[in-house]
């Protein structure tokens, strides 16, 4: 892995200037569950009997383990011998202690239609989908991809693999064929379940299609179950492809769960390294089912019996699992689940469903937040959000300006804000407030949860007690990847090679006087758009697949909206002519091969690119280009007038939308 890059120091600067605090107002502290330092405390005594604690208390276990936590380094497991089961865990035992009537989830499709999802009702569901999966073959142990879009069966086709013992491979709606077909091989699935299509922004997205290139390249696929959402008219496959209603009308309603091992695969989620290659996150049962029931419950200080919890995000990311499947479910809560966009039929659509379901809590992405300030105040304002009580960010760094419009416009200007910072790989957050204990700052995550232990550190790997430098992990965590799927070289080498003994995460942070950590974005080639991964390497090859390309670099550069915009600087093949249009096809382009969150919004055509002696491309010079920077330090520059050539060429162009 290269080296990383230093962090850009201007955001430094602007959080140093950051004076303002917030402590827990006296009427919120009155009914918190947590408004001391007693978790911490208790954690910093004994940290793996601290989550041993929250194992028991959390969950339901069929046998109990007979080790806490084995570590050997870099490999973890947590509750060794125990036995368990995902779903049971977020169904089975809610039914037995009488709560079957109570609402799992508030549905709500795009075009306004919704259903009232009770956790007997899902419960019915997954063993109905379980036995519809057996019957196709999947047995414990087996790979079942999924791609469809918000829709109530995603939940239940992820329970029903859990429920088995399948691991899921979950692939975001808004991917492409390819990045589909890709994950579907690397993981060896033999199971693809999908939809027609889903509904986004008005229209009907076909999925169904696009799955059906995936499938031409994916040999292992022996079924494939369709879900009908949109009506589309689609193509089945005969002997291969099976419509959701008819095989679940013919499925049994009962399906034991298996009992399954702590450490045993519940899922695989794709994410984006520095290579154009993704990597299978794996996540086993126990330890991630402790840590994200613990955070769900804490983090957001859930009371189960009243709160109407709503995460925005897509269950194709890793929040959708932790905080729209697993979490809340385990916890027993009531959840929204929203199919579309925020802005349709108009741009207070969030607002409106807040006010109709009187969600208590909101978990969303900086990314959404700036979106809705540049809308502005009057659709917020015109809606009752007195419900709300406690406002969660994850994704990227939030900026302390967007963090005060969250807490003014949508918290009513008293609710506290919980910036939650956590990856992937960690599985469940990590650094975090905890609402009814700690004083926010806005713009910083603030302390690493209980259990949990942080450090930045320098270039040679030493703690860093106030600054900035690399933020890195100590001690393994319950909810920790487990590896990277089939390539335990790539699992070395990413996380723990750089620092000895240390979780390397990728992002730089910095530690104030008061020992709070500001996040400050990724340090390595990975670029965040949206709060989703996009790693230069991937969009570099598809720019690359491209036939009038020869060669590109792609970079992150700030953004007012999505926190970082991808650029693409691109030499054009001998005798190709850069035009608007063809950078307008570029960038279709790239949203067809990967997916739209990957087009880039800038193409700038150049001769040249900026190289070390070496021939590694200069990723920081061409930020400094894309932000307008002064050049930083250029002496490893073989051919410094490129970089200024590269730059009369960026004035030229404009932004795409
Ligand atoms: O750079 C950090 C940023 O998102 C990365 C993890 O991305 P992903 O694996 O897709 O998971 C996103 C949802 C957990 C991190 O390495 N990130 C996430 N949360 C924050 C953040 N950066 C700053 N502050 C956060 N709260």
């Amino acid at each position: 892995m290269p080296p990383p890059e230093p962090t850009a120091s201007p955001a430094i600067e602007v959080y140093s200037l950051e004076d303002r605090r917030f402590p827990p107002p006296a009427s919120f502290k009155a009914d918190a569950l947590v408004t001391g330092n007693e978790l911490h405390e208790e954690a910093e005594r004994d940290y793996q009997g601290f989550w041993a604690r929250q194992a028991a208390d959390l969950l339901t276990w069929r046998s109990e383990w007979h080790t806490i936590c084995e570590w050997e380094l870099p490999y973890a497991k947590w509750f060794v011998g125990g036995t368990l089961n995902a779903a049971e865990n977020c169904l089975d035992r809610h039914l037995a202690e009488g709560r079957g009537d109570k609402i799992a989830f508030h549905w709500e499709g795009e075009p306004g239609d919704t259903r009232t999802i009770t956790y007997a009702e899902l419960h019915a569901e997954v063993c109905r989908f379980a036995n519809v999966l057996k019957s196709l073959g999947v047995t414990k142990g087996d790979r079942v991809a999924i791609y469809l879009p918000m829709i109530p069966e995603l939940p239940v086709a992820m329970l029903a693999c859990a429920r088995l013992g399948a691991p899921h491979s979950v692939v975001f709606g808004g991917f492409s064929s390819e990045s589909l077909s890709d994950r579907i091989n690397d993981a060896d699935a033999k199971v693809l379940v999908t939809a027609d299509g889903g509904w986004r922004r008005g229209t009907a997205v076909a999925l169904k299609a696009s799955a059906d290139a995936a499938l031409a390249a994916t040999p292992g696929v022996e079924h494939v179950v369709v879900v009908r959402r949109t009506g589309e008219d689609v193509t089945m496959a005969e002997g291969r492809d099976q419509w959701y209603h008819d095989l679940m009308a013919e499925a049994p309603p009962d399906c034991p769960a298996e009992a399954m091992d702590a450490e045993d695969l519940l899922y695989l989620l794709y994410t984006s390294g520095t290579t154009a290659k993704p990597k299978g996150i794996m996540h086993t049962t126990g330890g991630y089912l402790t840590q994200v029931a613990f955070t769900h419950k804490f983090v957001f200080d859930l009371h189960a019996h009243t709160d109407v919890y709503w995460c925005a995000a897509d269950i194709g990311w890793v929040t959708g699992h932790s905080y729209i499947v697993y979490g809340p479910l385990v916890n027993g809560a009531t959840s929204v689940l929203y199919e579309g966009s925020p802005d349709h039929p108009g741009r207070d659509r969030w607002w409106d469903i807040v006010e109709r379901y009187k969600v208590t809590i909101l978990y969303t992405a900086p990314t959404a937040i700036r979106t809705f300030m540049k809308w502005g105040t009057a659709e917020p304002a015109a809606h009752d959000l007195s419900s709300l009580r406690v406002l969660g960010s994850v994704g990227e760094p939030i900026n302390p300006e967007a963090w005060m419009w969250y807490r003014e416009h949508i918290g009513g200007g008293q609710t506290p804000v919980v910036d939650t910072w956590w990856q992937t790989e960690t599985g469940a957050i990590m650094i975090s407030p905890l609402p009814g204990a700690t004083t926010t700052k806005p713009g910083s995550a603030t302390f690493p949860l209980p259990g949990i232990t942080a450090e930045v550190v320098d270039e040679t790997g030493r703690p860093v007690a106030r600054g900035g430098g690399y933020l890195t992990l100590t001690q393994p965590w319950p909810s920790m990847l487990r590896g990277i799927y089939g390539d335990p070289q790539r699992y070395h080498d990413t996380y723990w090679s750089r620092f000895e003994g240390r979780y390397l995460a990728g992002d730089g942070a910095r530690v104030d006087d008061e020992g709070y950590f500001w996040l400050l974005g990724r340090v390595d080639d990975v670029m965040n758009v949206s709060g989703h991964r996009v790693s230069t390497a991937e969009v570099e090859s598809a720019l690359v697949d491209h036939a009038s390309v020869a060669e590109s670099a792609v970079v992150g550069a700030k953004d007012d909206v999505t926190g970082q915009a991808i650029v693409a600087f691109v030499i054009c093949k001998g005798d190709q002519e850069p035009t608007p249009e063809l950078g307008q096809e570029l960038r279709m382009h790239v949203g067809a091969k990967i997916g739209p969150t990957a087009r880039p919004k800038t193409v700038i055509f150049t001769d040249d690119l900026p190289k070390t002696r070496s021939g590694k491309i200069m990723r920081r010079l061409l930020r400094d280009v894309a932000e307008g920077r002064d050049l930083g330090d250029t002496t490893t520059l073989a051919d410094a007038s490129v970089v200024e050539e590269i730059r009369r060429r960026a004035a030229e162009v404009p932004e795409e939308d």
